[in-house]
């Protein structure tokens, strides 16, 4: 099973759960966290059964555009044993325009394991409460959460369906608050010294670039920068490594979650900002 690395940590442990082997595509800075469609290509083999997908994506906020989704869709129809498992929790939350599910393309749909929920467009995230939408599959997954989990609590069930088909103006103008903050929250990292982050197109996530940072304040590497950054400025960011191997030749980076208010973003940042600062004059 082929998953994207950097990506969201469950993606790989779940495959090795299932017996299944991880298979990681590299995200590269360089396409804004995509990865090339050649890469893919070299990946499958014969045994690969699954490709999974996640846009907007966490942790990189990158995205997938049209035409990088009409080349994976163009391999894939070479290969029709590989589904397709569509990660779109964050499709509501693409701030580049109208989310585009590769189930749109020719060929896809019926491949496609669309996996949505509650969480994010809808802040529930304490509710539990996903979905998975595939024609064939569906009476497969009716059977396997019966005999897993049960089922969803009703009261979530129910609040779901409120969220879903009720008035979307609070997620509307949640939405608008997540785009506000990236745009802060880019600019003001962009002025950290050190520090490089590209724009992400969706989610709620930024992950710059901290490989100079590093250098400045002599820390090895992104998981001892943020330690430090924990324990001497008080800021709590993930290391790329707790999204899987690090890439080779992408560098160190850090995520940092935007889903905070603004003021919490600028003194975060202002406070990381002082910790290379200051730690660049000690050195
Ligand atoms: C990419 C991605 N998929 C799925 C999830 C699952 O969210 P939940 O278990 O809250 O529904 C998350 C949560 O962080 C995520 O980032």
């Amino acid at each position: 099973m082929i998953y994207p690395n950097p990506g969201f940590p469950i993606y790989e442990s779940q495959i090795i759960a299932c017996g299944a082997r991880p298979v990681p595509i590299h995200l590269h800075e360089a396409r804004d966290f995509a990865f090339d469609p050649g890469e893919l290509e070299r990946l499958i083999t014969p045994r690969t059964r699954l490709l999974i997908l996640n846009y907007p994506h966490n942790p990189t906020g990158g995205l997938l555009g049209r035409r990088e989704l009409e080349a994976i869709a163009a391999i894939l129809r070479r290969h029709p044993a590989i589904w397709v498992y569509a990660d779109e929790i964050y499709s509501r939350l693409c701030y580049a325009g109208e989310f585009f599910s590769i189930a749109q393309l020719p060929d896809m749909y019926e491949r496609t394991i669309i996996s949505d929920g509650a969480s994010k467009t809808w802040a529930m995230t304490g509710w539990r409460i996903g979905f998975a939408a595939n024609p064939v599959l569906a009476p497969v997954f009716t059977r396997w959460i019966t005999n897993t989990e049960s089922c969803a609590s009703q009261i979530s069930q129910w609040a779901a369906v409120e969220a879903i088909n009720g008035p979307q103006d609070a997620a509307d103008s949640m939405k608008r608050s997540f785009l506000e903050r990236r745009d802060l929250i880019v600019r003001l990292l962009n002025a950290v010294p050190g520090v490089t982050c590209r724009n992400p197109g969706g989610a709620f996530y930024a992950w710059p670039n901290v490989t100079e940072a590093c250098r400045l304040v002599g820390a090895a590497d992104s998981e001892v920068f943020r330690k430090r950054l924990l324990h001497e400025a008080g800021v709590a960011v993930l290391a790329d490594i707790h999204f899987g191997a690090r890439v080779p030749g992408e560098g160190q980076h850090v995520r940092f979650s935007y889903a905070a208010s603004n003021q919490a973003i600028e003194a975060g940042v202002a406070r990381m900002a002082d910790f290379i600062r200051s730690n660049r004059r000690a050195a």
